[in-house]
């Protein structure tokens, strides 16, 4: 069977940046240290006030279509993710194709468009619905753009209002692809939850104490129903475990759940027997409780173990290399880890062709997926032509003042106009309304 998976990744951030220790805490009167080691958080990025989820995606889909040198006629399939739609109709990859044609000879006339939604799974289930229409054999012989695009925001003085982000990333999927090859192998843990969600709204109404809960519940469970139809994975099976990152903090707890889960009954196990015990097992206990107390002491123990603390240093903390500068990318944020993972072991001098990468998406409301990836020869000329870290180093640095201005000049419901704190150079802008309230876009030279 043909390899089928992600030829092409390109990441634009916003281009603000909030400096979360030094800028938002002390406003806040909160420890800095909340931040860099309870949530894992440096700084994240914002929306300039010409930027959209149409222009950072469709910037993203230009910078991978002008390095591949494709056409519009190269791409069959147009499907964007995103929790941040302005349109209950009109999807955001009409605009997305609007602002293209602007700058490339030839349409998209015969490309099928979508938008999809749910919550930050989203990204992964439109690559999952370009998956199917190649093996479908629908394609023509042509690829599927996806882009996850994104402008996180919560209400000012909301505790998510920590945890915000902008920035879109853009896929080329494809056969025979350069990046990764997707497993066949899927698992899923999903439920009718109600832990964040926008009803009408622009920004969310989130628990987020029980919204970690469920992450992890959904986790768990897609994870054993991945294992259920692939194999029982082992810690060392993979290279890297990119997950959904609303924060670094979140993924502390995922990898910790994974990696016990990984271990049992292996000779992981026995290695660590001596030092912290056996697993718990349920059939020792009386109640669900007592087993679920035991295990989390036996996690304490675990998560202290040179074993486990070096397996995620090597496995999981390259994940979230991106995620510390940039914040919560919703839709995009598993894919910022997979590229994050790919450019640490590119900057190592890691060969990561053959490896595998065992990937943990997540959307609110609530579904995880797990699959596998097998890293392709193309891999490293991929992420070696990403120009995240230029573009981060650049975001202009907004003082609490300006970020207050900036959160409302994007909040749908206020009417503040501000100067732009960046100029725009070779990209596409907002640049206002049409007579149907549409929203217009130009390509700045
Ligand atoms: N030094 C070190 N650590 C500190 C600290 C300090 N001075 N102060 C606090 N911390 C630690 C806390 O102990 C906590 O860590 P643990 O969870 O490991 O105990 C961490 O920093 C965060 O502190 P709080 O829990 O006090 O933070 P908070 O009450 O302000 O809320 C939050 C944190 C719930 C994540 C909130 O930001 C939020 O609601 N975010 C949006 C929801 C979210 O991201 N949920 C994640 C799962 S849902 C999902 O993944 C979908 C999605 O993208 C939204």
């Amino acid at each position: 069977m043909t390899a089928v998976g992600i030829d092409a990744i390109e990441i634009w951030t916003g281009k603000l940046q909030l400096d979360l220790p030094n800028t938002f805490a002390p406003a806040k009167g909160e420890d800095p240290e909340k931040y860099t080691k309870g949530l894992g958080l440096e700084t994240s990025s914002f929306p300039d006030t010409y930027e959209d989820i149409v222009t950072m995606g469709a910037n993203a889909a230009k910078r991978l279509m002008d390095r591949r040198d494709l056409s519009p006629d190269d791409i069959g399939r147009i499907d964007v993710a995103t929790e941040s739609a302005f349109d209950n109709s009109k999807p955001v990859s009409t605009y997305i194709a609007g602002c293209l044609e602007q700058v490339y000879d030839g349409d998209f006339h015969h490309a099928n468009k979508g938008e999809r939604k749910f919550a930050c799974v989203a990204g992964t289930q439109s690559i999952d619905d370009a998956y199917n229409w190649i093996r479908a054999g629908r394609n023509r012989g042509r690829a599927a753009l996806v882009i996850a695009t994104d402008t996180a925001l919560y209400a000012r003085g909301d505790p998510g209002e920590a945890t915000q982000g902008a920035g879109a990333v853009a896929m080329l999927i494809d056969e025979d692809p350069s990046v990764v090859e997707l497993s066949t192998e899927q698992g899923y843990g999903s439920a009718d939850e109600t832990d964040f969600l926008k009803p009408n709204q622009q920004f969310p109404s989130v628990d987020g104490k029980r919204s970690m809960q469920v992450y992890l519940a959904r986790m768990r469970e897609a994870l054993e129903d991945f294992e259920s139809v692939a194999w029982d994975t082992h810690p060392d099976d993979f290279e890297f475990i990119p997950f959904h990152t609303p924060f670094p903090g979140m993924v502390r707890k995922a990898g910790l759940l994974g990696y016990r889960h990984m271990i049992r009954g292996t000779d992981i196990e026995d290695d660590l027997e001596a030092e912290i015990g056996r697993q718990p097992r349920e059939s020792e206990y009386d109640s669900w409780d007592a087993y679920e107390d035991a295990i989390r002491d036996y996690m304490d123990e675990l998560k202290r173990t040179d074993r486990y603390r070096d397996w995620y240093g090597e496995t999981i903390e390259p994940t979230l290399g991106l995620a510390r500068r940039v914040g919560n990318w919703y839709t995009g944020s598993v894919h910022v880890a997979r590229a994050a993972s790919l450019k640490h072991a590119a900057e190592q001098g890691v060969d990561m062709t053959g490896r595998k990468l065992l990937v943990g998406s997540y959307g609110s409301g609530a579904q995880a997926e797990i699959h596998a990836e097998t890293v392709r020869d193309g891999w490293a000329d991929e992420v070696s032509a990403l120009s995240i870290d230029d573009q981060l180093d650049r975001r202009y640095d907004l003082d609490f003042d300006e970020y207050e201005t900036v959160h409302d000049a994007h909040n749908h419901d206020l009417d503040a106009e501000i100067e732009e704190f960046t100029q725009p150079d070779g990209e596409f802008v907002h640049t206002g309304w049409g007579r149907m309230n549409e929203r217009k876009y130009d390509y700045v030279e």
